[in-house]
């Protein structure tokens, strides 16, 4: 696997044929790393699962680089999640939508349905067109880490994460850190009223501005739904975490900056505000995980902004089975 450190024109080329050969790449988005594969090619979308060690018949999100591609995926889509596909792409939105023939059970997990979204990190864009104009259609992407695990927010997260299983023709596009930190609002189409699937940036207030009906936000495990984000040992880190409770000498702590580290605590993250939280919230779960402790006792934000999707994730984390 070679990492591509800086993303230029012919970088992204380079990445780009790999893909179109059927190799994987895993490259930056706003959100969290892709890992990356033709979405049309079943043995490509085969390895992503192998490389994250995924059950097959948990679906993938379909990327594509404008909403002009949206037909081609998805079909009898509601005008409410046109509204918000013009609203909120590119950026950190998954739109579930009813499927075109062009989606096939090997990347929809077989169900009716498929995941698309229009991501922003301006290489995610680049890699996105530059794949198109090689014939490509979209690029099947889930969170570049092992089943279960936290996802990376940065390459050399990725690298630690999947190094061992991808092979010398995949690559890692080094983007920097994802500027919004944990995974995109997922959000079911398929009905008459927008349902939430899995809180993100994107919110349930801009969400409701935007179609002008009212929405179903629903974050329960749902077993009839593979998604595998709504699971409930998802986004876990190797060290147990508390939402409560007082932690002792050389446990990890999280909190917004202005609540101050109880004595002997190791300080993971000190985020100036929700939006820092979510940015900083998994690579303080890796470093937990390179310290190697074994309690990091955590205070949710408060709030009804991105600080909704923070609080889902810890409390996912903090139920983690492992
Ligand atoms: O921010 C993100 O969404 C990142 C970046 C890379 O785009 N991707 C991501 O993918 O988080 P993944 O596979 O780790 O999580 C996507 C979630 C999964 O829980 C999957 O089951 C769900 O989306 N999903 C995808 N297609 C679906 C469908 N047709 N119906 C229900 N859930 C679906
Ligand atoms: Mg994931």
């Amino acid at each position: 696997m070679s990492i591509i450190s800086n993303y230029t024109a012919s970088a992204i080329k380079n990445a780009s044929a790999s893909l179109a050969a059927g190799h994987l790449v895993a490259f930056p988005t706003e959100t969290v790393y892709g890992l990356g594969a033709d979405a049309t090619n079943k043995d490509a979308v085969a390895r992503i699962y192998d490389v994250k060690g995924r059950p097959t018949d948990h679906p993938l999100i379909v990327h594509i680089s404008s909403i002009q591609n949206l037909e081609k995926w998805a079909k009898d889509i509601p005008k409410y999640a046109i509204k918000l596909a013009e609203s909120f792409w590119p950026g950190p939105m998954t739109l579930i939508l009813p499927r075109t023939l062009l989606a096939k059970d090997f990347v929809t997990g077989r169900q009716d349905s498929v995941g698309i979204r229009v991501p922003s990190h301006i290489a995610a864009l680049a890699l996105l067109k530059d794949f198109e104009s090689l014939g490509g259609l979209g690029i099947a992407a889930p969170s570049a880490n092992r089943f279960g695990a936290v996802s990376p927010t940065t390459a050399a997260a990725v690298k630690i994460e999947l190094g061992n299983f991808l092979n010398n023709k995949d690559k890692i596009i080094d983007g920097g850190p994802s500027l919004v930190g944990i995974e995109s609002t997922i959000i079911d189409c398929t009905q008459n009223i927008p349902k939430i699937l899995r809180p993100g940036a994107i919110t349930k207030n801009l969400i409701e501005k935007v179609c002008s009906i009212p929405i179903i936000q629903n974050f329960t495990p749902d077993n009839r739904l593979k998604a595998s984000g709504l699971l409930q040992f998802h986004y876990a880190p190797l060290a147990s975490i508390f939402l409560d409770g007082n932690p002792e000498k050389n446990d990890g702590f999280i909190a917004l900056s202005n609540i101050s580290t109880p004595k002997g605590a190791i300080r993971l993250a000190m985020p100036k505000d929700n939006d820092q939280y979510a940015q900083q919230l998994y690579s303080a779960f890796r470093l937990a995980d390179q310290k190697q402790l074994q309690k990091v006792f955590v205070v949710p934000p408060i709030g009804e902004d991105v600080a909704i999707a923070i609080r889902d994730r810890l409390f996912k984390a903090s139920k983690s089975l492992r």
